[in-house]
């Protein structure tokens, strides 16, 4: 499903980088259930902010962060019911919380799963390469920050009409950043970037697109499928009770976990969601909406429904 060869003369080149920064990778397994991370690096943890750019935070890479933001280690899932009064109908429903992921969003994840086997093969040279991250914000953000986390060189390709948070962030913990024509539904301006970019500077830049990234969708099918399975099952929640897993998609790789469950509750249904006015065409731009904080990802719209018992 992905490119797995080995290039042994860059990956070597990577492994020095690495030790010499003192950067140690977590592990899938650790992602999914953090009570696997080594003590060592839970007391590191305790002397760290959840957003600070330390490759130790790279063990902060899971939905179950403890909500602090100093020194916390892990625990449950972050999730919440929404209350009946507010939905309205019977059903429960469920919502991950992408707060507590460092950035504030789990695009920090989707951007840890591109970035991390393209350094353990060797497809992405840290010592020469910069990588590239096209985005209206969440996923940039993601990929400069674990570019830094990782001793990597980034560039950020965003909007010029994303918020000043944004770009002020960005500036203290990418490379470079590229402000491209346009607002939250300019996609193709940012695209049209990156064709640029890649002429003009050729292997010298790896483009990470998480629209043809398979690992972006990798990473939601193996570590936030189980997050949602794990807050289930202490829930309680029965599989013929499941009916729903709802994920508004951008890149389609939220919707991944949605396939991880299907497989775990065969009778449930998948939906997928779109804002009205983020249509990524080159023809139409609607209206711009308003996502453009820092801090607007409470929910991620990850929504678990059950009939009620
Ligand atoms: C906060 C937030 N939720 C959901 C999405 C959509 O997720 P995906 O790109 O995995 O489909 C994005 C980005 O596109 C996002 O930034």
């Amino acid at each position: 499903m992905i490119d797995l060869t080995i290039n042994e003369e860059i990956r070597k080149r990577n492994i020095e980088r690495c030790k010499e920064k003192g950067i140690v990778f977590p592990t899938f397994a650790q992602m999914k259930d953090p009570s696997k991370i080594p003590a060592k690096i839970k007391e590191r943890l305790k002397e760290t902010g959840l957003w600070d750019i330390d490759p130790v935070n790279l063990f902060r890479i899971s939905w179950r962060n403890e909500p602090k933001e100093q020194g916390g280690l892990h625990g449950n899932v972050n999730y919440i019911e929404i209350p009946k009064e507010l939905t309205g109908v019977k059903a429960r429903i469920f919502a991950l919380v992408g707060k507590y992921f460092p950035t504030g969003s789990h695009k920090v994840g989707a951007t840890y799963g591109c970035l991390a086997p393209a350094l353990v093969t060797g497809a992405f040279d840290s010592t020469k390469q910069k990588a590239v991250w096209p985005s209206t914000g969440n996923y940039c953000r993601g990929g400069a920050y674990n570019s830094a986390l990782l001793g990597c060189d980034s560039i950020a390709i965003l909007p010029e009409e994303m918020s000043d948070e944004r770009f002020s962030w960005l500036k203290k913990v990418a490379g470079e950043v590229i402000a491209t024509p346009g607002c939250e539904s300019n996609v193709k301006e940012i695209f049209d970037k990156c064709h640029e970019l890649d002429e003009e500077r050729g292997d010298d830049i790896v483009i990470f697109n998480q629209f043809d990234q398979m690992e972006n969708y990798l990473w939601h099918y193996n570590v936030t499928g189980k997050a949602i399975e794990d807050f289930l099952t202490e829930e309680g929640v029965k599989s013929n009770q499941l009916k729903g897993y709802c994920s508004t998609t951008g890149s389609a790789g939220t919707i991944g976990a949605g396939d991880y469950l299907k497989q775990k509750y065969p009778e449930l249904k998948l939906v997928a969601g779109e804002h009205f006015s983020v249509r990524h065409s080159s023809t139409t731009v609607l209206a711009d909406i308003e996502l453009k904080g820092l801090e607007t990802n409470m929910f991620h719209g990850y929504i678990m429904s059950e009939i009620p018992i």
